[in-house]
């Protein structure tokens, strides 16, 4: 991303004082060598943020144990950290530094990527420390202010502020509000910059999502704020906007004239575990489809962004969001299918259904499944139905996007023995994740048979190399300054338009007799109807 002459300016000084720190503490950087795959190598750009302290807001909590502290731990093991990087972490439990530092390390241990060597450990604990606080303590804040001001004190001045906020959506109101009443916001000047992460889910609907916009806005200005979806770090989404902008081969029949119908599935073969509370207020729409699938549906969908730079890309996502037309009240029933799994079998074993679970109310009503179909109405993509689906405890995991090609226009092999395959390009997001394209092709021999085969990319054999998790793509994105893999507040709300007339649908009609879908198989039999209606059907996966 573009950068300031000033900031690189500042970035190369910090580069030489990390350097010097880094000899200091024993930390080196990693050898640079030639891979022995010729495809990785110089895949990797090092990029070090500046300087600065991160508060992290709900640091006690699950997200933060199983998610942002192994993430932090990778970024700093890789040498991606500054040396003058420092963590206050805030929560509600009374800790102190030393007994917060051995929780972290325990989490380390269950949750980290890659194992951390015991010294990289240690030095990497060393650099958080706890500040006990309710999310709505006035003094809590005024401390808070003093605590970081000290900490710059200590490290040459650094002023930088990275603030993340993984706690509960209740609290984001008042956090943001809190942090804007004690002027932690401001960017003056050499204070140094301060940004917000605020973690998901953003809103409920369209109204409370439109107030906490309003809410965040009012502190902070737009270009400071990162809304996180995770799916966005996911490397293979990455991927999807290399695989389209960075060929020239797949753009000219990136459309309506060649292409006749997408299918994205988020498939996942867990149920609700122990979420159930969470999950009751949510159901499938709120929790997947309006963020992550979404997601997925603009990057396919956009057009070409004038520029590989946060607001080109998003200012493109938007359009694809705003062409969604969503569907009307009297459609939704026939287009949106909604559904909530039984007592199954998943993986050979037997589990109970989503009213079993615990937290979960015996006759709930919440949707553990959703398919709908959408259309995109502009001129690329007029008449193309994106078919997407997801849900809990079916029968595996996988998240594929499949673009299913036209047939060809003149069948010259009619006469041969043919298996009727059009051709599909199957997206495989996870897990064994890679590219897939189906063609048709002779069988040998003297006759004329023709059968579909597959040319497949996997990421495993071609780059030999573990990908990132997307918290350790996302905190360096923020700690960066690099806005494109985050959510803007327009972003947010034109994704929201699209479901809330399905919410405010489900609110006012009855669901279908639930459960409608036993664990361990593909959805309820209306999902295939939504298809077989337009003669197609799901992708077999
Ligand atoms: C989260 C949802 O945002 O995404 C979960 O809250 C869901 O319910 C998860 O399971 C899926 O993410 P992933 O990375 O496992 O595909």
């Amino acid at each position: 991303m573009t950068r300031t002459r000033a900031a690189a300016t500042s970035t190369q000084k910090a580069a030489s004082i990390r350097e010097e720190r880094l000899a200091r503490d024993g930390r080196r950087r990693r050898p640079r060598r030639a891979s022995d795959n010729p495809l990785r190598e110089g895949l990797r750009l090092e990029r070090v943020p500046d300087p600065h302290t991160m508060v992290l807001f709900g640091a006690t909590g699950d997200l933060s144990h199983r998610k942002v502290f192994p993430a932090l731990a990778q970024l700093w093991r890789t040498n991606l950290l500054p040396a003058e990087w420092h963590l206050v972490a805030v929560g509600r439990r009374p800790y102190d530094d030393e007994s917060f530092r051995a929780e972290v390390g325990t989490a380390l241990d269950r949750n980290s990527r890659v194992a951390l060597e015991p010294e990289v450990a240690r030095q990497f604990l060393e650099r958080i420390s706890y500040h006990r606080g309710d999310f709505d303590e006035v003094a809590a804040y005024d401390s808070l202010v003093e605590r970081i001001a000290a900490h710059g004190r200590e490290h040459d001045g650094v002023a930088n502020v990275l603030f993340y906020l993984a706690t509960p959506p209740s609290a984001f109101p008042t956090i943001v509000g809190q942090i804007g009443r004690c002027g932690l916001d401001h960017e003056m000047r050499g204070a140094g910059w301060r940004r917000v992460v605020i973690e998901k889910p953003f809103g409920r609907d369209l109204e409370s999502a439109g107030r906490l916009n309003r809410e965040v806005g009012r502190v902070f200005r737009e270009a400071q704020v990162y809304r996180i979806d995770h799916y966005l770090g996911k490397e293979t989404v990455r991927n999807l906007l290399v695989f389209r902008f960075g060929n020239g081969i797949f753009e000219p029949i990136w459309s309506r004239q060649y292409v006749d119908h997408v299918q994205i599935t988020v498939a996942e073969s867990l149920g609700v575990g122990e979420r159930g509370a969470f999950y009751e207020e949510t159901g499938a729409v709120r929790d997947v489809l309006q963020n992550h699938m979404l997601q997925l549906l603009s990057l396919v969908a956009m057009e070409p962004p004038a520029a590989f730079a946060a607001d080109p890309l998003r200012d493109e996502k938007v359009k694809v969001l705003r062409s969604i037309a969503p569907p009307p009240r009297g459609r939704v029933t026939r287009d949106v299918v909604r559904g909530q799994y039984g007592p199954g079998w998943v993986e050979g074993v037997a589990v109970p259904g989503y009213r079993g679970e615990p937290e979960v109310d015996p006759g709930s009503e919440t949707e553990t499944y959703v398919a709908g179909r959408f259309e995109v109405d502009n001129w690329r993509w007029s008449g193309v139905p994106f078919y997407l689906r997801h849900g809990k405890r079916l029968p595996k995991r996988a998240t594929e996007i499949a673009i299913q090609f036209r047939e060809v226009p003149h069948k010259l092999f009619a006469e041969a023995d043919m298996d009727p395959q059009p051709n599909l390009l199957a997206i495989r997001i996870q897990p064994d994740e890679g590219i897939m394209l189906r063609f048709g092709s002779k069988v040998p021999g003297l006759g004329l048979d023709i059968r579909p085969v597959t040319m497949d990319f996997t990421y495993g054999s071609s780059f030999a190399a573990d990908a990132p998790d997307a918290y350790e793509t996302l905190l360096l994105d923020a700690m960066l300054g690099d806005a494109s893999l985050f959510t803007r507040a327009d972003e947010v709300e034109a994704a929201w338009s699209i479901v809330a007339p399905i919410l405010g649908t489900w609110l006012d009609a009855p669901p279908p007799a639930f459960p409608n879908y036993e664990a361990g198989g593909w959805g309820p039999a209306t999902a295939d109807a939504l298809l077989s209606r337009d003669d197609r059907r799901w992708r077999r996966l």
